[in-house]
């Protein structure tokens, strides 16, 4: 497996007390698990199965913000809970406000990743949670009604379900995400729990960032993912939920995936998902067999044309390729003007396939385009290609049905199988991932200060309602000395003093605590203006809003349901 890879570990034991904030690091050489607070470390014990998240150098399961726990820390959901019906939330939420423990006072509003991908979930349980484009809007809308999402975005493609949400209870919020799925997907939650991984914060955007750059991808370097991310940003733009955090951590990703490809040499020599499909097949047929063997592409999307250009490069001179509309197989025939491209529509599917020794699959379909039952009516294929059809399946959802490597004279590979082909080169690999790291860290600690400058909005409103609520109650004791004899004139002219003087003192501090988010020295600066202001005068009552905010949603819900 490549260098960037990702595994699974066993640990024994039940009961683990974490300290907020805490982190789980896993730490590869030593092959030992800590969990690291802000100053030191302890080697921790997990129930059995618990999976850890394993990224290049980094191995990330952190743990949300907990007192003391029996869970998987990468399931803190209980295996059977379910989201109580609408009409039940404002009772739970009162239940809530006044458990023992208020479990908001140590909390803030957090990014929150709950995802699966190929490192941590197979094909099986990851294409009956893949969202198509068309949907993600739809989804960002469903995902920021739950009562602790406020924003979201969805990371759909071949390798990964990545839900990004700006969750006003960590805990909470994983709760809901992971409940959303199972629903969308079928998928019952336990199951969901033994696959998905969580990041937070700063954990999340890292994760975000060496997605964009190709870092987390079964293909190293890949460019496809860029493109994906991007399309998030355009897809979203405009949606409710995908609004000012989230829409910021993902144009930042943008960013660190331009900057990584110009600056390293992670896409030197790349390939795609597309090119190791094709690699993968030249792998499995005899070598005399390459130039001969009779080619067919299912789909001419991206995918299809890539698969197409490659197998070109690899000498094939005719295929055949099948695709919905004819329109975009004209203009890969108008580009690749030495190849002999026939087309066949969609209704020719298994005719074609009979008449071909490689399938190649990529389509977006949502149903399969070959079953077990289809594919045992087509002829056998020659010796000369080893008697064995070979259908390459890079599609999620799969188009090719899991029976069908059931067939005796028929080999199957999906997007999983590819990792044979690209865990070659791993020194490659390893080497280029530490350049793209460097980057990222850099690019991280931007985006952490970009997102802490916002915080300066709530700070400069608390400090005025602070402000507001000396002034008002100065005013009515000395109102109410002065007697209700004083004239009108003299009354304003005393609320004008008042409105004055806390205007005057306001100004510096306020000056202090505003930017426009683009100059890190001043940002800085205004991040130690904006503590010591929330220090000084004790404005770190985000429980407050958190549960303004909380409250809004739940009768918002309330609302929908009646
Ligand atoms: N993009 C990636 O990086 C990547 C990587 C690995 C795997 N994949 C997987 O590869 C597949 C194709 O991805 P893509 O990026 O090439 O997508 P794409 O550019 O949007 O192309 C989609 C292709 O699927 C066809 N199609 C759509 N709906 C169909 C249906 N109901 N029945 C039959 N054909 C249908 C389209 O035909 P028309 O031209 O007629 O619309 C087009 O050929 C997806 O399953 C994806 O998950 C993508």
């Amino acid at each position: 497996m490549a260098a960037a890879s990702g595994f699974a570990t066993s640990l024994s034991s039940t009961n683990c007390s974490i300290h907020s904030e805490a982190k789980l690091k896993y730490d590869c050489r030593s092959n030992s698990l800590r969990i690291c607070g802000s100053s030191n470390c302890s080697v921790a014990c997990f129930p059995p199965q618990t999976r850890i998240f394993c990224n290049n150098s980094r191995y990330k399961a952190v743990i949300p913000v907990t007192k003391s726990f029996r869970l998987n820390p990468r399931c803190e959901v209980a295996p059977n809970a379910e989201i109580p019906p609408r009409s039940s939330n404002l009772m739970a939420l009162e239940l809530l406000k006044t458990s023992a423990a208020n479990r908001y006072t140590k909390e803030s509003s957090s990014i929150v990743v709950v995802g699966l991908n190929y490192r941590t979930a197979p094909i099986e349980i990851r294409e009956k949670l893949s969202i198509p484009e068309a949907q993600w809007p739809q989804a960002i809308g469903e995902l920021c009604a739950l009562n602790h999402i406020e924003e979201a975005a969805v990371l759909s493609t071949c390798n990964r379900l990545e839900i990004y949400v700006l969750a006003l209870s960590q805990q909470r919020g994983i709760k809901e995400v992971t409940e959303w799925m199972s629903k969308i997907s079928s998928v019952p939650v336990p199951e969901l729990c033994q696959h998905r991984f969580l990041l937070f914060n700063k954990d999340a955007a890292e994760h975000l960032f060496e997605v964009s750059s190709g870092l987390d991808s079964l293909v190293l370097g890949e460019g496809q993912i860029l493109s994906q991310v991007k399309q998030v940003v355009k897809t979203g733009q405009g949606v409710p939920g995908f609004d000012r955090k989230i829409s910021g951590l993902f144009k930042h990703a943008i960013r660190v995936g331009k900057r990584v490809r110009t600056e390293t040499s992670i896409s030197t020599g790349s390939v795609s998902v597309s090119s190791a499909a094709v690699e993968l097949a030249m792998m499995k047929l005899p070598e005399f067999s390459h130039a001969s063997a009779r080619m067919l592409v299912v789909g001419a999307g991206k995918m299809g044309k890539l698969v197409i250009k490659h197998l070109a490069a690899k000498g094939c001179r005719r295929m055949v390729v099948v695709n919905r509309t004819e329109d975009k197989v004209a203009s890969i025939r108008q580009e690749l003007k030495g190849v002999e491209i026939e087309y066949r529509p969609l209704s020719d599917v298994l005719a074609c396939a009979a008449e071909a020794d490689v399938v190649f699959t990529c389509t977006a379909s949502e149903t399969l385009l070959f079953s077990k039952d289809q594919v045992q009516t087509l002829p056998l294929v020659g010796s000369h290609v080893g008697g064995q059809r070979l259908f390459i399946d890079i599609s999620v959802p799969r188009n090719v049905g899991a029976c069908v490597s059931d067939i005796e004279t028929v080999q199957v590979y999906n997007v999983d199988d590819l990792k044979e082909v690209v865990a070659t080169n791993k020194e490659d690999r390893l080497q280029k991932a530490m350049e793209a790291q460097a980057i990222i860290i850099e690019e991280v600690k931007q985006f952490e200060a970009w997102k802490d400058s916002l915080e300066a909005v709530p700070t400069i409103k608390k400090l005025r309602a602070y402000a507001e609520r000396i002034r008002a109650s100065e005013l009515e004791k000395c109102l109410s000395k002065m007697g209700d004899d004083i004239p009108k004139n003299q009354k304003k002219a005393i609320y004008d003093l008042s409105v004055g003087i806390v205007n005057k003192l306001l100004h510096g501090p306020m000056q202090h605590l505003r930017c426009d988010g683009n100059d890190t020295r001043s940002l800085n600066e205004i991040l130690e203006n904006m503590h010591a202001l929330n220090r000084i005068f004790s404005l770190d009552t985000e429980v407050a809003l958190l549960e303004q905010k909380v409250r809004a949603k739940v009768e918002q819900n309330k609302k929908g349901v009646s």
